[in-house]
């Protein structure tokens, strides 16, 4: 998977423009808040993914203009295509010329993976932004995945509702207890769809993620992953659906006096060990950094995999913070894909590497 050329127009900070990247490692250096991320960002937009740095789509639009205009050549599938992304208020997305019904809609045509220090949180705070990793990196194995997550979620807020409506009323009349039920089976079938994709998608990410932490630390450190649910994830949905109704029944009385449902695939987790310790407890900064890494490049390996063609790695101030043998594991790691890595500075590793580098200085981007 290569971009081709970037062609923008009233996005962020930078300036009407086109950007050609190499089919290898691009680097873009500059000094701060001059629009390196802003460039990845653009890019970024392209997997269907929202902005990797949890921005709202009317942010992404330059300060005083109307509308913020993106275009992508790129290579997927081994054909040229095309994709342009208007955003206003929300985006509007064309491929190859045919208009899609929403931005999440180009998930899987154009893949990639991300990191920015931003995705530190993936290790340090709390559960939901481990979820969203799954769920994301799911979507782009299978994007019909996105349809499960939104009916989940519709299941979710019906129920919550429901609950926040009882609450503190006391026992339910039989019509209520009926009308629980109905709810009740739809989160459950809902949620087994999310728990089985999610716990089959960790196992499959276990070894590679494992390989690259393990190459990060020069074999001196494991990692070991794995799905945390208050179901087990053995058998087909149904199974995992009929699961996830007793637990839904037992924990009745606590949703009716918490007034939201507090069992759910919403509260899993991914539990993420070095040397059989949390890393989110007891990992040192270069242990969660790296953690991070070993994900997100497990995550690219695993769409390479299935795709059968490398995607588009986004390495955003990355490199800065590692040390020389890390820096080179990663170069290693990712030869053959096309990359963008950002820096103020390019490194000695990163200097001596083939490909090709711009300067990024007040939103104009150069050789
Ligand atoms: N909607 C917008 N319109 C205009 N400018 C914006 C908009 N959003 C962000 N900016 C500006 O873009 C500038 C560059 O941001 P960017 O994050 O790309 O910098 P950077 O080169 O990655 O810097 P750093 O090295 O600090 O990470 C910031 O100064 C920011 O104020
Ligand atoms: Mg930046």
């Amino acid at each position: 998977m290569f971009v081709r050329e970037l062609t923008y127009q009233g996005f962020r900070n930078l300036h009407p423009g086109q950007f050609e990247p190499c089919e290898g490692v691009n680097i873009l250096y500059g000094e701060n808040a001059q629009g390196k991320t802003n460039l990845l960002e653009a890019c970024w937009l392209f997997t269907g993914s929202r902005s990797f740095r949890g921005s709202k789509d009317s942010e992404l639009v330059q300060f005083g203009a109307e509308q913020a205009r993106l275009s992508l050549q790129f290579t997927a599938a081994a054909r040229e295509q095309e994709a342009a992304i208007t955003i206003r208020q929300r985006r509007q997305v064309t491929l190859n010329g045919v208009s899609l019904p929403s931005a999440a809609r180009l998930a899987g045509s154009f893949c990639g993976v991300v990191f920015s220090p931003a995705h530190l949180s993936l290790v340090k705070e709390g559960p939901e932004g481990r979820r969203r990793f799954v769920d994301a990196a799911y979507c782009q194995l299978k994007p019909g995945y996105v349809g499960a997550l939104a009916e989940y979620h519709k299941a979710l807020a019906q129920r919550n509702a429901f609950l926040k409506d009882t609450k503190d009323s006391g026992r339910l009349t039989d019509e209520q207890a009926k009308l629980l039920d109905l709810w009740d089976y739809a989160l459950a079938a809902a949620g087994a769809r999310l728990t089985l994709a999610r716990s089959h998608y960790i196992r499959n990410l276990q070894p590679l993620a494992a390989d690259v932490y393990n190459g990060l630390s020069a074999g001196r450190e494991q990692m070991v992953l794995s799905w945390q649910s208050a179901v087990s994830a053995e058998g087909s949905a149904a199974d995992i659906a009929n699961r996830w109704l007793e637990q839904l029944y037992a924990a009745r009385r606590t949703d009716i006096a918490a007034g939201f449902s507090t069992v759910g695939a919403h509260r899993e987790d991914l539990q993420i060990l070095v040397d059989d310790v949390a890393v989110k407890t007891f990992g040192s900064q270069g242990q969660q950094r790296s953690a991070v890494l070993a994900l997100k490049l497990a995550e690219a390996s695993l769409l390479q995999q299935v795709t059968k063609e490398p995607p588009v790695a986004f390495l955003d101030d990355v490199m800065s913070e590692l040390d020389v043998s890390r820096q080179d594991y990663i170069l290693n790691h990712i030869d053959g894909w096309q990359v963008f890595i950002t820096c103020c500075e390019p490194s000695a590793t990163l200097r001596a590497t083939a490909g090709q580098v711009f300067s990024v200085k007040q939103g104009v981007i150069s050789k």
